[in-house]
């Protein structure tokens, strides 16, 4: 069965049930402050389970995209994903436990043929708050499972809820699909990491709301929250080991290999670059299509980190030093456009969107290699790498610090993060007490609102005219900014550093540019002066 195919089926079959079906929400929570992104089908929901009438009614089945985290740097694995679909059927006070649950069994096994011998389920063990959900653990005896097949476990694997934090939650109980490797050992069951189980569904029974004070108060319904992951069902009904040889993913990963000249499945490292690129150009992708473009701040700096976590394993291990990520958008669009419509909608944005973002932490991730490489061989006899150093990379280069530990890592390093965290510190510190910059006007030369930046392909340029300068004080310093009609000069953004070198006039005055900025859509150069005459050409050299 194609991935396609079980999103309809599954939809359907809710649907023959008298649910609505609802288009998936956006990766940008609307409905729930709890969360940067839709981690669950539940979020954009939350209203409706906390007993508003939902305009679709009372039952209802989703297909919804989702964003999560917190395992990004298990992604690469089999089976971890940034990105991934969750199919949802819900019961806003409608049905409960024994509908949920008979409907699931009948899904599972008499529309997937999954013999029930191949299932394994967990149940919420009881805890001095909520007793033991017998009630589920009858209800799977009654359609055929062992008790050698029904798990009791605690809130750790068997409570749906925001942790820490309000809103609606209960017991659940999850379904495993059951990989039929042997167990790994006496205590294996479905919360082991052995591969056997593969958690395929989960029926939430929500029936509380969490008060701020930790407190569970009845909510006005009973109601049914339930996901399936989409991706590790396709794996486990097309017989595949991994997320990523099912036919959700092959379509990128050839788009991959075809990019790079690489082949899937000969090292193990390029296969993981592959298989990370390919999660992670949905996560980016959609996120755009939403709305939310890669920033310095909150859900945009999460799709920065993930972008440049991308661009970073291509660099490395499968030679991509251009943009590529912009590449297979297309790819994207042909698998998922067709259930997707914003991602064809939006295609040519999120395409300019990642391929600025990509040239912009490639020049960085140059250079901030070589600078890793160097502070390596510094603490080649601790390897220890420094706070200061960490902070360098981070502040100057744009380097995330996972990025950093990720690079560290790999050559057997480490970070001292504490002292990472000290110089954090001090720089929000040293950002409170600057001063306001007093900018003088512009003095011009030659009308010019376009700069044709050349950065990318060249890094020194001839017989190029100043059109305009300024004198700039903060603090007690007094700086320089020069325009050029043309420039090969990359400007700072978005924590990136900006290029430095130096100007050469035609008389042989040479000039420092400690900085390049960008403002107004020009690109501003920081001297230390001004040239002697103004109306010179200039020939402007990068430091490489
Ligand atoms: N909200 C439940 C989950 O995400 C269904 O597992």
């Amino acid at each position: 069965m194609t991935a396609q195919e079980l999103r309809t089926m599954y939809v359907n079959f809710f649907k023959e049930r008298r649910h609505q079906e609802i288009a998936s929400a956006s990766l940008l929570p609307e409905n729930d402050p709890t969360v940067l992104f839709t981690t669950a089908g539940m979020h954009p929901l939350v209203p409706y389970l906390l007993g508003e009438k939902h305009p679709a009614g009372k039952r209802l089945t989703d297909v919804q995209k989702c964003v999560r985290t917190e395992d990004i740097d298990e992604v690469g694995d089999d089976t971890h994903c940034t990105f991934f679909e969750m199919l949802g059927n819900w019961s806003l006070g409608d049905y409960f436990k024994q509908e949920s649950i008979s409907m699931s069994f009948e899904f599972l096994t008499k529309y997937l043929n999954i013999p029930v011998e191949r299932l394994a389920v967990t149940v919420f063990e009881g805890d001095e708050l909520v007793p033991a959900d017998e009630e589920a653990i009858e209800i799977w005896k009654s359609l055929g499972l062992s008790e050698e097949q029904i798990y009791r476990y605690g809130r750790e694997d068997n409570w749906w809820g925001p942790a820490g934090q309000t809103g609606p939650c209960g017991p659940d109980t999850e379904i495993f699909y059951d990989m039929g490797k042997p167990k790994c050992g006496p205590n294996c069951g479905p919360s082991c990491h052995c591969g056997k189980y593969v958690e395929i569904w989960n029926n939430v029974f929500m029936q509380y709301n969490r008060k701020a004070n930790g407190e569970l108060e009845l909510l006005p319904n009973k109601n049914v929250d339930t996901g399936m992951g989409f991706e590790r069902l396709c794996m486990a009904l097309q017989g595949k080991k991994s997320n990523y040889d099912t036919d959700v993913f092959t379509g990128m990963i050839a788009k991959i290999e075809e990019l790079s000249g690489h082949k899937y499945g000969v090292t193990e490292q390029e296969d993981i670059a592959m298989r990370v690129i390919a999660d992670h150009i949905r996560a980016i992708s959609f996120s755009i299509a939403d709305g939310q473009l890669p920033s310095n701040v909150k859900a945009g700096y999460v799709i920065r980190r993930i972008l440049r976590r991308a661009v970073r394993y291509g660099y490395t291990f499968l030679g991509f030093n251009e943009p590529f990520l912009c590449r297979l958008v297309s790819q994207l669009v042909d698998d998922m456009g067709e259930f997707y419509p914003e991602i064809v909608k939006q295609q040519t944005l999120i395409e300019r969107v990642i391929k600025e973002e990509e040239m912009a932490f490639l020049r960085t991730l140059d250079r901030g290699i070589r600078l890793m490489d160097n502070i390596m061989a510094k603490s080649a006899e601790t390897k220890i790498i420094s706070g200061e150093d960490a902070f360098v990379l981070y502040d100057t280069f744009g380097f995330p610090i996972d990025l950093s530990e990720l690079i560290a890592s790999e050559k057997g390093y480490t970070i001292d993060l504490e002292g990472f965290q000290v110089e954090l510190q001090k720089q929000k510190d040293r950002a409170r007490n600057a001063t306001a910059i007093e900018s003088g006007d512009w003095g011009e030369f030659a009308h010019c609102d376009n700069i044709e930046f050349l950065g990318y392909d060249c890094t020194e340029l001839e017989g190029v005219q100043l059109t305009r300068h300024r004198t700039v004080k903060a603090k007690n310093k007094t700086m320089y900014q020069l325009v050029f009609e043309r420039t090969p000069f990359y400007a700072e953004m978005g924590g990136q550093v900006g290029d430095t070198g130096y100007i050469l006039s035609e008389s042989g005055e040479k000039i420092n540019i400690i900085n390049t900025i960008k403002e107004n859509n020009l690109t501003i150069h920081v001297a230390e002066r001004i040239p002697a005459d103004c109306t010179e050409s200039f020939s402007l050299h990068v430091d490489t």
